[in-house]
């Protein structure tokens, strides 16, 4: 008896002391293990008498019960303790500075078109796309440039096949919209074109443009100027100025090609517009009488004007680039500064 009382006692003041799993484990395996303490005295009954058996059994039961007892609180205890531990360890402070995450922007094309779309869309312009694989007829025959026209040497094109090419500029777009005959006609129309050209400084065989065409009753070559000398103006800046100097394009009689005064030096002259004083931005003229008849209205009823802007030789003046073939490279380092 007397040993039973010394063995809890043991055990109890042994179990205080765990700290790890290990003890905890260790320890079980003493008291109440197949070889354990409790378990050995336990073998030792069979050789006692009935009272006896009784009497040690219910003690050692008794013993048995509060060290199971007193070993569940610890494993709780121990538990609790290493949650503590991996809670704090695994923490996560919301409130750390993060790495920062680059963000992407818009190329500075893409930004140049925006910037011409809203302005144009501000006074009423809807946009319209059209087909970047074209047919000649609508890119050359209905623009008033026949085969063997001189501005189909200009523009070197590409030929898929005798009648389909891809487009050499954006003004095949007139000519599906006038045909379709609903007038009045207010568009922009943006996109790709492609000529024949290799690459250099300001050349690329595949550029952007934007074509612009009003086709209404009393359309007037006043609308014209005041309407692009607007957008000169919300593109690059009040002050600026313009001048329309006479040029010919085929589908517009008559033509011009508009300037826009240096917004570098203000018109003084510098090396940035070549000691001119001027920068040359767009072509753009009255339709052609001819060309309302090729897309099948009548010239009589209608008047109107259309203007081409070169999508990159705008970005390359807004943001002083010096070499369009840096618009196309990619080159992350080169495009996030604008
Ligand atoms: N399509 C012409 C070109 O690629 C640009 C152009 C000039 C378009 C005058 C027009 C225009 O609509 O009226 O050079």
């Amino acid at each position: 008896m007397t040993n039973i009382e010394t063995i809890k006692q043991k055990a109890l003041s042994a179990i205080e002391k765990i700290e790890t799993s290990k003890e905890f484990e260790d320890l079980r395996v003493a008291y109440l293990g197949k070889k354990g303490e409790i378990t050995s005295i336990m073998q030792t009954l069979k050789d006692l008498s009935k009272e006896e058996k009784i009497e040690l059994g219910k003690q050692i039961n008794e013993a048995k019960t509060i060290i199971e007892e007193t070993l569940n609180k610890k494993r709780n205890e121990i538990n609790e303790k290493l949650l503590a531990i991996k809670l704090k360890s695994e923490i996560i402070d919301v409130t750390m500075p993060t790495e920062k995450h680059k963000v992407g922007h818009l190329h500075p094309c893409t930004k140049v078109y925006n910037e011409v779309r809203d302005i144009f869309q501000k006074m009423g312009y809807e946009v319209i796309s059209g087909p970047e694989i074209e047919y000649d007829e609508y890119n050359f025959e209905k623009l008033n440039i026949e085969k063997g026209h001189p501005a189909r040497d200009e523009q070197d094109t590409f030929y898929i096949n005798d009648t389909v090419i891809l487009r050499t500029q954006t003004s095949p777009v007139q000519a599906r919209v006038m045909e379709k005959g609903v007038l009045p006609i207010k568009m922009i129309s943006p996109g790709r074109v492609y000529r024949s050209d290799s690459v250099d400084a300001t050349h690329s065989p595949t550029f952007h443009q934007i074509e612009g065409l009003v086709v209404d009753k009393n359309v007037t070559f006043t609308d014209l100027k005041g309407t692009l000398d607007d957008f000169a103006k919300a593109f690059f800046g009040k002050d600026i100025k313009t001048r329309f100097r006479p040029h010919h394009f085929p589908f517009t009689e008559p033509s011009a090609e508009m300037d826009v005064s240096c917004f570098k030096c203000g018109g003084k002259g510098c090396r940035f517009c070549k000691n001119e004083g001027w920068i040359e931005i767009l072509g753009c003229g009255m339709v052609n009488p001819r060309v309302y008849e090729l897309c099948n209205l009548n010239p009589d009823d209608c008047q109107g004007f259309a203007f081409g802007i070169g999508m990159e030789r705008l970005a390359l003046l807004k943001y002083e680039i010096d070499d369009m073939r840096l618009l196309y490279e990619n080159d992350v380092r080169f495009l996030r500064q604008f």
